[in-house]
């Protein structure tokens, strides 16, 4: 029998999106179901397996295809799928496939084998008060409100392993490194099932229509170990190395660091133990929370009501004086420095650039507007009907620095000069006013965070969704790490500070990024373990020779991608 994704890519070809989007429909490439059929194929006495997220059952097509003896049991929730599924196996005789919800069924049972790409909604996106309530209590486990529903299945699969039981997930890496993940791991450490994780690297999406980074989980229900092994692997190439790391736990490899549960830290983001940190190279770290404190932006609740061009404005008749001028697209701030011009500037170009401040306004253009909403039921949504009244907008100072929240070519910060408010498209940084701020000005720590050391460091911390997009909640930036910048001495704090002025200057011109180059170099020469580094750029892969003449006579190439290198 050979297998492939046929089924599933006509599938998504005569299904709509939207259809697939509400079931959380995206199917496993053939090559990954392989590699975790391989897993469950360890266990030599396989017999009874589950499919808790039967799909179109591209897992039991893999195991049926090299073992014949097994009885499989499948769930699915959408009956247009489950019609085509159960034709599809008909022929089989192997299998019991039952339209239920997982969550709420089969609890007492246990089987030898589970394999599971499960759906992926957050937490808002399905009945997550009730579904909680059935893990904590058949685990007897706390977990956080914002848990995502796929790891609820994983915890439910891991329950359901028989002695020597084995179970292998899809699901995306992000509750590796988010706050709510921090009990799943930990109760993942409690079961001392958990045998491999294998994060799947940003280049690769391993589903087309899914933006996430996925992680393979593996885990056997079998006291044979007390080692984890996590993997990092780049390509779908690379899923050839790793079955051979699978079937035994070998020393360290190019693509794996085992670590014993005991050395596990649940707290901390996970991506430490397969992703080199940036952070290890530099002395005298601090948490960013000690100059600083990050918030997420105003979130109105009804972005499309609240916010302002200066034609809707005329349209409704809205004196300004109603309006709060607010930065509310990421893409209307292009350089690091937003002034007042450049605020006026999109103004006159009509893009929204206020927001609706209707509190104590007496006008009766603003009140009409004001039952306008009601009429529309914006003030029933989500947000806005728990506030009072509900078109009242958080209270958010202007902040002095704003900072992206999804990127792709990392963090991006940016001096509002034009003290405008922002919607969540950034996050405010407010700098603490406390003695140590003192030490240092805003100047030095702006100067600090536009660096490619600032941004390295904080990379650390970030979340990973799929396609090379990374995310900043509020927290990670809280929580990521930077430069001590107070130890620095004074000579090398003043020299930054010039430098930083000189790139304020120079921004427009296209030269500022030498500037910030030698900026780099002041910090590395400070905060490097081993200080005799240097910054470069390179042209193009210049021969090894002159790279070193260059940095011998201090030239400095500009070009694509910028190392460290030890002198
Ligand atoms: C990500 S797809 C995976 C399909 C298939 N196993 C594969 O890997 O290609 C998840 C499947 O689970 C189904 N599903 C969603 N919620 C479910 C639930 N609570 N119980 C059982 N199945 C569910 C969806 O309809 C979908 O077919």
């Amino acid at each position: 029998m050979t297998v492939n994704n046929a089924i599933e890519q006509d599938y998504s070809k005569q299904i709509s999106l939207e259809h697939r989007k509400k079931f959380a429909q995206f199917f496993t490439p053939v090559a990954v179901a392989e590699m975790m059929v391989k897993w469950l194929l360890g266990n030599e006495n396989l017999k009874t397996v589950l499919e808790p997220a039967f799909g179109l059952g591209i897992f039991s097509r893999a195991l049926l295809s090299q073992k014949n003896d097994i009885q499989i049991k499948g769930f699915e929730v959408d009956n247009l799928i489950f019609e085509q599924a159960k034709n599809e196996f008909a022929d089989t005789g192997k299998m019991n496939l039952l339209l239920q919800d997982y969550m709420y069924n089969d609890w007492q049972n246990k089987y030898d084998g589970i394999i599971c790409n499960p759906p992926y909604f957050k937490f808002h996106d399905y009945d997550n008060k009730n579904i909680l309530k059935e893990i904590e209590t058949h685990l007897q486990c706390s977990l956080s409100g914002f848990t995502n529903l796929y790891t609820l299945f994983l915890l439910k699969s891991i329950h359901q392993l028989a002695p020597n039981g084995r179970c292998a997930y899809i699901i995306p890496s992000e509750f590796l490194n988010s706050d709510y993940g921090t009990l799943v791991k930990k109760h993942l450490l409690k079961t001392g099932t958990l045998r491999h994780i294998i994060v799947v690297g940003f280049e690769e999406k391993v589903f087309d229509d899914a933006l996430t980074t996925a992680c393979i989980v593996l885990c056997a229900n079998d006291n044979k170990t007390d080692k984890v092994q996590f993997s990092n692997i780049q390509s779908m190439d690379e899923l050839k190395k790793i079955e051979q790391l699978i079937t035994e736990y070998p020393e360290i490899s190019a693509i794996s660091q085992v670590f014993a549960f005991s050395e596990l830290n649940p707290e901390i983001k996970w991506k430490a133990y397969y992703q080199p940190q940036n952070g290890h190279k530099y002395k005298n770290l601090v948490p960013f929370s000690t100059y600083a404190k990050v918030v997420r932006g105003i979130a109105t609740g009804a972005n499309d009501y609240f916010t302002f061009s200066l034609s809707k404005a005329k349209e409704y008749a809205i004196d300004e004086r109603y309006l709060l001028p607010c930065i509310c697209h990421c893409v209307d701030v292009k350089e690091a420095f937003f002034t007042q011009s450049d605020f006026e500037h999109l103004k006159q170009s009509d893009k929204n650039v206020f927001l609706l401040n209707a509190i104590n306004a007496k006008d009766e253009r603003v009140t009409k507007y004001i039952q306008k909403g009601e009429t529309e039921k914006i003030d029933k949504k989500y947000l806005t009907a728990s506030r009072n009244p509900w078109y009242l907008l958080e209270n958010r100072p202007p902040a002095p620095i704003w900072v992206s929240v999804f990127n792709r070519t990392g963090l991006r910060f940016i001096r509002n000069e034009a003290n405008v408010s922002n919607l969540t498209t950034f996050h405010c940084i407010y700098p603490n006013q406390s003695q140590l701020f003192s030490k240092i000005s805003i100047d030095l720590l702006f100067a600090y965070l536009l660096t490619d050391t600032a941004r390295q460091i904080f990379e650390d911390n970030s979340r990973e969704y799929g396609n090379g997009l990374q995310k900043f909640e509020p927290n990670d930036i809280n929580k990521g790490k930077m430069l001590d910048l107070a130890l620095l001495p004074e000579k090398s704090r003043n020299k930054v500070v010039d430098l930083y002025y000189q790139f304020k200057d120079l921004e427009c011109d296209g030269k500022s990024r030498q500037v910030l180059d030698e900026i780099d170099n002041v910090l590395i020469k400070e905060f490097v373990q081993n200080s005799d580094t240097t910054v470069c750029h390179f042209v193009s892969p210049l021969p090894l020779a002159q790279m070193l003449q260059d940095i011998q006579t201090k030239a400095t190439p500009v070009g694509v991608e910028k190392i460290l290198i030890n002198k």
